[in-house]
């Protein structure tokens, strides 16, 4: 059975450019030899309000709809892609809420980054975003992809236009992700 490979539109303001990268990468995953079943999943859709569950997440004990189905969906992932924009040096709060409602879910998965923004490509969000994750057990990629200056490669109609580099970074991105995501399985509970 193949791997589910979740890549996750992490920004959430009405006017943000995340859809346009992720359905780029999402797209250039499906066509990839890794062979993972890809999945969108947008956090402005799963819409959870600030982290308000009255238990730890550890104990599964969720007492809303929202958290429910966000644990059946993070269930179900073997490994995951955040593509995430850089605010601030770090990633959205949108990311730092949706991965603290949650925590066995995200255990002894694989996960890896597209960060896009400025000048830095979104490099330091995703360095940030690597210590949270870590705590969760889940094991971040070393290969990354990194989009500076986002908006000059999204045209007219919200494409966004990749160039080499970008696919060779997506391509070795992949081709770790499969390794870890294969080996990483056999130990989850
Ligand atoms: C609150 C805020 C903080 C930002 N901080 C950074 C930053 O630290 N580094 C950077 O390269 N770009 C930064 N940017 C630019 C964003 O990365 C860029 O606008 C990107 O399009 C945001 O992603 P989104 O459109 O999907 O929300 C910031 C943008 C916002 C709105």
């Amino acid at each position: 059975m193949s791997l589910k490979l979740h890549v996750i539109i992490c920004s959430t303001r009405p006017t943000r450019v995340g859809p346009s990268v992720a359905k780029w990468f999402a797209e250039y995953a499906k066509n990839h030899g890794t062979g993972f079943d890809v999945n969108l999943v947008d956090l402005a859709e799963v819409d959870l309000p600030l982290f308000n569950e009255p238990n730890h997440p550890v104990q599964r004990n969720y007492q809303f709809d929202y958290t429910k189905r966000w644990s059946e969906i993070v269930e179900s992932g073997d490994a995951f892609v955040f593509v995430t924009p850089e605010y601030n040096y770090n990633p959205p709060p949108s990311f730092y809420n949706a991965l603290t409602y949650l925590s066995k879910e995200w255990n002894y998965k694989t996960c890896g980054f597209v960060g896009y923004g400025g000048a830095s490509g979104g490099v330091r969000a995703i360095q940030s975003a690597k210590t949270l994750v870590t705590t969760l057990k889940m094991m971040p990629m070393t290969e990354c992809v990194m989009v500076p200056m986002v908006a000059t490669m999204i045209d007219d109609d919200k494409n966004f236009k990749s160039n080499e580099l970008i696919e060779k970074s997506a391509d070795a991105m992949l081709i770790e992700l499969k390794k870890w995501a294969a080996a990483i399985k056999p130990i989850r509970g």
